[in-house]
């Protein structure tokens, strides 16, 4: 299997083919979303609330990401795999934030991903220059949870939209390899996914993306709340509860371990 790589976005945008897009924090995971052939897999900072317990992604520590990010690139072979920098840890400017990619590169990253827009170009710009590929993220920003005041839609009205083109826009000419369309109105993203040559990659942001991404949990029904944009496309957690039931019942009943399961003398 032929590792994705950077040029591959952008050559599938222009052929019109979607890019797909999942979470995953550890090695287990990512083998099996890899072997499922998804395009990239993003060591997101919802590490924080998937992982960790946290309920927001504002904890999270670079040190965490590190951990994250080398454990889902052992596991990974075809997918790019893409590692947040977690929230404090580039917003200072280009310095800060090159340090902290070299972390995340140093483990297997093959790109970064950081949020915001126009104040983030001169970083990206940085970062790109030092070889670092930069994923961007606008419209809802959960690392900015405080100051937007809630889990809410973004680039709703004609300034907000024209401010999110501009972001958008900004990205795309520091150099920016992609970017994440968060919790937007659809006609937003699909006007972004048509201004800028790089791939959009939407979360609750309509199908006309270049692409779309998901929490890895989300996805695969690990638990039964899921957020509106997301889709459940299984019942791993009910499947999960399940095998553990049953192991829990074979040993009580003393059917586990079997004559397979043992060693002879
Ligand atoms: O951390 C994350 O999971 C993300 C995606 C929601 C895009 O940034
Ligand atoms: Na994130």
């Amino acid at each position: 299997v032929k590792k994705v790589r950077v040029h591959h976005l952008l050559s599938a945008k222009q052929r019109g083919e979607k890019l797909t897009m999942l979470t995953a924090y550890d090695a287990v995971t990512a083998r099996i979303l890899d072997a499922a052939g998804t395009d990239m897999l993003l060591v997101g900072d919802s590490l924080g609330n998937v992982m960790l317990g946290y309920d927001s992604t504002v904890p999270v520590t670079l040190d965490e990401m590190v951990v994250a990010t080398r454990s889902v690139a052992r596991g990974t072979s075809r997918a790019l795999v893409v590692a947040d920098l977690p929230f404090g840890t580039y917003e200072a400017g280009p310095e800060q934030a090159l340090a902290s990619a070299v972390r995340l590169m140093r483990v297997g990253a093959n790109a970064v991903k950081l949020e915001g827009g126009r104040p983030r170009a001169a970083t990206v710009r940085a970062l790109s220059d030092a070889g670092i590929p930069v994923v961007g993220h606008l419209g809802f920003t959960p690392q900015s949870v405080n100051k937007l005041g809630g889990f809410r839609v973004q680039g709703r009205g004609e300034d907000a939209q024209e401010a999110l083109l501009a972001d958008a826009a900004a990205l795309a000419d520091a150099g920016a390899i992609g970017m994440v369309l968060e919790m937007m109105p659809e006609p937003v993203a699909a006007r972004i996914t048509q201004a800028v040559p790089v791939p959009t990659i939407g979360i609750g942001a309509g199908v006309h993306c270049d692409g779309q991404v998901l929490v890895w949990t989300d996805m695969a029904g690990m638990e039964e709340w899921k957020p509106r944009f997301a889709r459940q496309f299984g019942q791993v957690g009910r499947a999960l509860q399940q095998a553990a039931q049953d192991y829990n019942a074979a040993v009580r009943d003393a059917s586990f371990p079997g004559a397979a399961e043992s060693f002879e003398a």
